[in-house]
């Protein structure tokens, strides 16, 4: 058995989705989320604003190129690297031009590609006024949730804050956390093709739910799922589409989470996604 890898420290920094249209999903993540539009050539977009940035780039729709975790120090990040690389993981050269030079990537056993590096040093944004959000995790859908769950884990040191699994004891739902703090940066869902569900921006609490819902509404972006509030984690959210059919989640309150606390277990239920009962219609 390989030796368990020493806990990650990390947060989510950014993504990269693939479009069929970079710039008219860019252009929607401008109008949704208050980002500034960088062009970086290639076809591939920059999108940013305090606390949350995302790459588009040109590629199939409702697929991601990439998620990025940042860790905060070169010399964090050349443990991980040896750490991973003695988990038996092949190390990949880093698909983004966020992290500076010694980022590397892991690919998961759903063929998904996952950054780790330290955020190189760019000019700023345009100082604006915007509605608070930070971009804060991820989630997977996987047909093999065990098997995706179990590398994230073991091999590259996620720490499990909750686990639902079904009537025949089978984990459906996995909630991954770095070693304290917030409740997940990353959870594998159930689904019958591996694929992007959904990723996350938080902001602070129910007014700004509130505020977030007018201003994505008066923008022409309907709610399609909430308000509610989530089972493991705890969060309030709200979730809306993109063009492409992402579903993008704005989320307050989740529980953040001691690094000693053991992984709760839950029974998979309507609960789980909402406890307000609403349950999310079709993907
Ligand atoms: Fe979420």
């Amino acid at each position: 058995m390989a030796e368990q890898a020493p806990r990650l420290r990390a947060h989510l920094d950014h993504i990269e989705l693939n479009s069929p249209d970079p710039a008219g999903l860019a252009e929607f993540y401008q109008r949704a989320l208050d980002m500034q539009l960088e062009e970086l050539g290639g076809g591939r977009w920059l999108c940013r604003a305090p606390q949350r940035r995302l790459l588009i780039a040109k590629g199939s729709r409702k697929t991601i190129a990439f998620g990025a975790y940042a860790v905060e120090n070169a010399a964090l990040l050349a443990a991980l690297r040896d750490s991973a690389a003695r988990a038996g993981i092949a190390i990949e050269p880093s698909p983004t031009p966020l992290f500076a030079g010694d980022a590397f990537a892991v690919v998961d056993p759903d063929g998904k590609r996952i950054a780790f590096g330290v955020p190189a040093k760019r000019a700023k944004a345009k100082p604006v006024k915007v509605l608070p959000a930070r971009l804060q995790h991820l989630v997977f859908g996987s047909d093999d949730v065990q098997r995706v769950a179990d590398f994230y884990e073991h091999q590259l040191g996620f720490t499990v804050s909750d686990r639902v699994f079904d009537k025949r004891g089978r984990l459906t739902n996995c909630f991954l956390r770095a070693d304290r703090g917030d409740h997940h940066i990353l959870a594998i869902f159930p689904a019958a093709e591996k694929k992007l569900d959904h990723h996350c921006y938080e902001s602070i609490d129910w007014g700004s739910i509130r505020d977030w819902s007018d201003q994505l509404s008066s923008r022409g972006i309907p709610i399609a799922w909430g308000p509610g509030r989530h089972g493991p984690g705890a969060n309030l959210f709200i979730m809306v589409r993109d063009p492409d059919g992402n579903w993008i989640e704005v989320s307050a309150e989740l529980e953040q989470v001691a690094a000693e606390r053991p992984p709760g277990v839950w029974q998979s239920g309507p609960e789980v996604a909402n406890r307000w009962g609403q349950p999310r219609l079709s993907m």
